[in-house]
């Protein structure tokens, strides 16, 4: 069945993703592109509506991004978000300037409550403004539908070709009402049916793995992450036990978590699949012996993998395909999506292993945002202990430690990691907080237990709120919960007599420790 689908056409903006995200909230599918795409390849793709987004330039410079006019004759739905919306202005002959009060931040936006836009929302609303430039003059047979006390053109619409301008953004959540516009758009102005549901996507998706996989062998590195271990479910289901899984344990996890995966996929869980659990624990360490420097470690790490994930692909031989748990945020990074893009490549999508004998991938998870892909766990029947799982790094507790790693440091910071958890799901904190972990310091200093003197090691506890993790601030724990973990990891952590809250922001600071 073809997928109704909104297209998301990217003008540089922040909040890219985040508009397809709040599209896909209204059960509509949704994909991002750059404004460079051709109009013949839209036109091919067939959406039943286009959203413009945000952007930095403003849209009567020469050198700034635009569109052709025939965008807006083609019959589809368009709304433009801020520089969508100055955009769609200016192309269709309206005007577009600098703005004499600029605006930024929550602002009261006066609306009608006839717009299709607006059906259902308060006729003065909270929206999120962030604009230099303002709409001057609409374009032709656009009329207003919104303003402000300082942004007489907030929105504007010409209902006859479904054409719709907003100024500010509907798509962040400081739009108290933006998400109901949005979805006045896509189901109401574009008549979207709301049938992208993650129990379809399961189903489909596990159509699809069969038809291109066949009878073929399908090899997967399975990392215990939340993207890795919901492919394994899904491939499970969908091609048991031609499904290879290895992982790699390489010593640096949290506490019990091979055993977790293990109890999942190994040969007691739910999955008739061939899991291949390599305990490379005693390699790593040795490898890492007497290495201090951070990049090095990483580096270490890194390398250590491809070779042991190397020797257990020798000994399985040559497989059909190479499962990989690309989602989209990563192609939208890599620049195969939007415009935003050329930030980073991302190692799911540049890079592939040269040494596996494949003859192609699969990437069942390729569309899906992590929202999505944790729903899609939970259909499968996944634990929500794997669901939900915290942002783990690749090169896990390594990057923890601070300096040398050894199997004694190791032991320490996954037990006072494990308390730490512990502690905050108690206080009932496990899924409001972005990010949370113990780390080791490398800092030894005197304390005093029962009456012995101790040159013992100090821990320290991060948590951090993030949108992105580009970005972050030190979350707020309230004092007696950061108490108890102190008082229980020096009690319960051989080795620990010092425990540190890390307050530092993100920037100057970063999440993890190196
Ligand atoms: P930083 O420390 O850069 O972390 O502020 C930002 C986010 O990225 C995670 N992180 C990594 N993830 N491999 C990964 O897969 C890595 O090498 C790595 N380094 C940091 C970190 O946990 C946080 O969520």
């Amino acid at each position: 069945m073809e997928q109704e689908k909104v297209i998301v056409i990217d003008f540089g903006g922040q909040y890219n993703q985040l508009v397809a995200r709040r599209v896909r909230e209204c059960n509509v599918y949704c994909e991002i592109y750059s404004y460079k795409t051709d109009i013949e390849k839209i036109k091919e793709m067939n959406p039943k509506g286009i959203i413009l987004t945000g952007g930095p330039n403003s849209c009567y410079e020469p050198d700034s991004p635009t569109y052709t006019k025939e965008l807006f004759e083609l019959g589809i739905p368009v709304l433009g978000l801020c520089y969508g919306a100055q955009l769609m202005m200016h192309v269709l002959g309206g005007k577009v300037e600098k703005a004499p009060v600029r605006e930024y931040g929550k602002t009261e936006v006066f609306v009608k409550k006839d717009s299709p836009l607006f059906q259902g929302v308060s006729e003065n609303t909270i929206c999120w403004m962030s604009h230099f430039d303002y709409i001057s003059k609409t374009a032709p047979d656009f009329e207003i539908c919104a303003h402000t006390a300082d942004c007489p053109v907030a929105a504007a619409e010409n209902r006859e070709k479904n054409l719709y301008a907003i100024q500010f953004h509907p798509e962040v959540l400081h739009t108290v009402e933006g998400t109901k516009m949005l979805y006045n758009f896509v189901r109401g102005v574009c008549g979207c049916a709301g049938t992208w549901r993650m129990d379809s996507f399961v189903e489909n998706a596990i159509a699809d793995v069969r038809a291109k996989v066949g009878d073929g062998k399908v090899l997967l590195a399975l990392s215990g992450g939340v993207d890795s271990s919901v492919l394994a479910a899904l491939l499970a289901k969908a091609i048991g036990p031609q499904l290879t899984c290895v992982f790699v344990d390489h010593g640096l996890l949290r506490k019990n978590e091979g055993d977790e995966v293990e109890s999942v996929f190994g040969k007691d869980g739910d999955f008739d699949i061939n899991f291949i659990r390599v305990n490379a624990q005693e390699r790593y360490y040795a490898k890492l012996a007497g290495v201090t420097e951070p990049e090095q470690k990483r580096k270490i790490i890194g390398e250590e993998f491809i070779r042991v994930f190397e020797e257990e692909a020798k000994k399985i031989g040559a497989v059909d395909f190479l499962a990989q748990g690309t989602i989209y945020p990563d192609v939208v990074e890599s620049g195969l999506g939007g415009e935003s893009a050329v930030i980073k490549s991302h190692h799911n999508v540049g890079g592939l292993p040269d040494f596996v004998d494949f003859k192609d991938i699969v990437e069942p998870l390729r569309n899906l945002f992590k929202d999505e892909v944790r729903k899609a766990g939970l259909e499968l029947g996944l634990p929500d202990y794997l669901v939900y799982r915290q942002p783990f790094p690749g090169p896990g507790l390594g990057i923890r430690i601070i300096g040398e790693v050894t199997a004694e440091k190791v032991r320490i910071v996954q037990d006072a990691d494990y308390i730490y958890r512990e502690e905050i799901a108690k206080a009932g904190l496990d899924k409001g907080i972005g990010q949370y972990f113990a780390a080791l310091t490398n800092m030894r200093s005197v304390g005093v237990m029962g009456d012995e003197r101790t040159y013992d090691y100090a821990v320290a506890l991060r948590a951090v709120n993030t949108v992105d993790f580009m970005t972050a601030e030190a979350a707020d724990i309230p004092f007696e919960v950061l108490q108890t973990v102190m008082s229980r990891i020096i009690n319960e952590v051989k080795g620990v007599n010092r425990v540190f809250y890390d307050l530092t922001s993100k920037p100057p600071g970063t999440i993890e420790f190196e």
